[in-house]
């Protein structure tokens, strides 16, 4: 894929800087962090490992631009964000082959994850002029008058730190810069170590479609070094996060009173009834199940059918799994190498672990490298770790049920609640099921899934804390200020009322 030059200001050599008050910078530490191509572990970059000092001057630049950044119209801000999107749009191949190589998406997917990250800029535009505010009158409660006068806008929250995963490095890295900015904030970001490069690229997007040096900047670094720093520090307003449970959980713990947007794991359940349709199951378990090799936090990761379509929805579900491509991501094959080798060992850990106590391999259980082959396991029971936890990777339990009570029992005793999926004919009952389940969404007859984008995502309980999608997220990283007006009687008018003629 032919470099763009524009690229080249942020690099020497393999090199990858941090983007500083609109300077791309060397660490201090002289510390470097290397980025491997998870498929053939080819060295792909190195990105700095940047210091607690480099994070506290980083955060101050931008507390102090907060004010310059709200002052530009709203109307310029929008503007910018769409140049921003037609760069994406124009580097969506070159961005995308980045992408592929250093999380090891299939190619593409990888592209279209970085036109999607554009869909999501110019939306973001668009609504950000539906994003109003109210004015109320007093008198509606008693002892008041309308000469009390509410008048509320939404204003920025301050400085908003954005921090994304490795399996959605750009799309779900932009999807909270975009919302950031036009709501006013200036922004930190901290890309995954696994996956940093092409987000980084942000730097260079940003500043050619306008945004001023003191309002955006990227700060690279292991979380596990300099994360707790970040997210407990008194300058940082508000902090948009994804990622793990156990990482967003600890953040929750550490940040203190900042309003936090959460969007963490997930072990979505796909509760498939004796009259669904078996097409339409299959295709959406199959898609859902697999697509990124299982690495997506709405990746379906467990299937409770009913005893009258079990057997032929297995079998089915198996036959078309073992037509699906694996390999080289660059040849957009369809399962690829997990992000790194450790990844691969939790993932085999949990087939064996079910493997031992019982469960029927349908098919897969193989690895080369950091791939691991679409596996099927048939008579998955509770007390096998696969029916709790998050594989993030190709491994798909059933776990046969006889009812829809012991459906819901089993899919609300998980501590993760993202997405829920009720396969049938039965509208009204698949509605009535919806209801018992604890997740942010049910999907009725198709997969788990975070877009469209304008639609709310959310998690409950381990799954997240707030709401994602484009006005929710313009909402989340912004707050009503309220002006009352409390007008004085001596204004009133005297007005003659109910005169009557008789
Ligand atoms: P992760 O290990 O939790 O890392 C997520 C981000 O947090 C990375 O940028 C990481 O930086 C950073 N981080 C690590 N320690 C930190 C700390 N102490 N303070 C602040 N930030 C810290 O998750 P991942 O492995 O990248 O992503 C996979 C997980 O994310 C899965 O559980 C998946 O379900 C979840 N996920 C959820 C959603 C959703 O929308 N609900 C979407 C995608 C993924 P480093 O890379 O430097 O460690
Ligand atoms: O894991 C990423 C998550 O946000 C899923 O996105 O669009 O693949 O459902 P999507």
């Amino acid at each position: 894929m032919q470099d763009v030059p524009e690229f080249s200001i942020m690099k020497e050599g393999i090199n990858y800087r941090y983007y500083l008050n609109g300077q791309w910078q060397k660490s201090s530490s002289e510390k470097l962090i290397p980025i491997y191509n998870p498929y053939n572990n080819e060295l792909i970059g190195n990105i700095q490992a940047c210091t607690k000092k480099e994070v506290d001057e980083l955060i101050k630049i931008a507390h102090e631009n907060i004010n310059c950044w709200e002052d530009i119209p709203l109307n310029k801000r929008a503007d910018i964000l769409n140049k921003a999107a037609d760069l994406m749009l124009k580097w969506s191949k070159s961005l995308g082959f980045l992408l592929m190589k250093e999380i090891g998406k299939p190619i593409n997917s990888a592209i279209s994850e970085i036109t999607r990250t554009a869909e999501i800029f110019k939306a973001t535009a668009d609504s950000s002029f539906q994003v109003s505010g109210e004015t109320i009158l007093g008198d509606a409660f008693e002892g008041y008058t309308k000469e009390k006068v509410s008048m509320t806008y939404r204003v920025p929250l301050g400085v908003v730190l954005c921090i994304g995963p490795f399996n959605y490095p750009f799309n779900l890295t932009g999807s909270k810069i975009a919302p950031a900015l036009i709501a006013g904030n200036t922004v930190v970001m901290k890309p995954p170590t696994q996956g940093p490069l092409t987000a980084l690229h942000f730097g260079i997007i940003l500043e050619k479609a306008g945004v001023p040096p003191g309002a955006f900047h990227i700060i690279t670094g292991r979380g596990s070094e300099i994360g707790d720093y970040l997210v407990s520090h008194p300058l940082i307003d508000m902090i948009n996060f994804t990622g793990s449970s156990n990482t967003g959980k600890n953040l929750a713990r550490v940040a203190g009173m900042k309003p936090l947007l959460l969007e963490l794991g997930g072990k979505d359940a796909a509760i498939v009834l004796d009259d669904a349709d078996l097409e339409i199951t299959v295709k959406a378990i199959v898609s859902g199940a697999f697509s990124f090799s299982g690495q997506r936090c709405t990746a379906v990761k467990r299937v409770l059918p009913m005893p009258g379509i079990a057997d032929e929805l297995i079998e089915n579900v198996t036959d078309e799994t073992l037509k699906l491509t694996i390999g080289d991501p660059a040849e957009n094959n369809k399962i690829g190498p997990l992000i790194s080798s450790e990844q691969c060992d939790y993932v085999q850990g949990l087939i064996n672990d079910a493997l031992d106590k019982g469960a029927s391999l349908k098919c897969g259980n193989k690895r080369e490298g950091n791939i691991i082959w679409p596996t099927i396991l048939d008579n998955v029971n509770i007390n096998m770790r696969i029916a709790w936890e998050e594989p993030f990777g190709p491994v798909l339990p059933f776990i046969r049920i006889n009812s829809a009570e012991q459906a819901i029992e089993i899919s609300n005793k998980s501590e993760y609640g993202l997405q829920g999926m009720i396969f049938t004919k039965n509208i009204d009952l698949a509605f009535n099921i919806a209801q018992e389940l604890e997740v942010g969404t049910v999907q009725i007859n198709g997969q788990s899934a975070r877009g469209p984008d304008h639609f709310p995502f959310l998690g409950t309980k381990s799954s997240g804390l707030g709401t994602q999608g484009i006005k929710y997220s313009i909402e989340a990283m912004s707050r009503p200020k309220v002006i009352v007006i409390n007008l004085s009687e001596k204004g009133k008018l005297v007005k003659e009322c109910f005169i009557s003629e008789k």
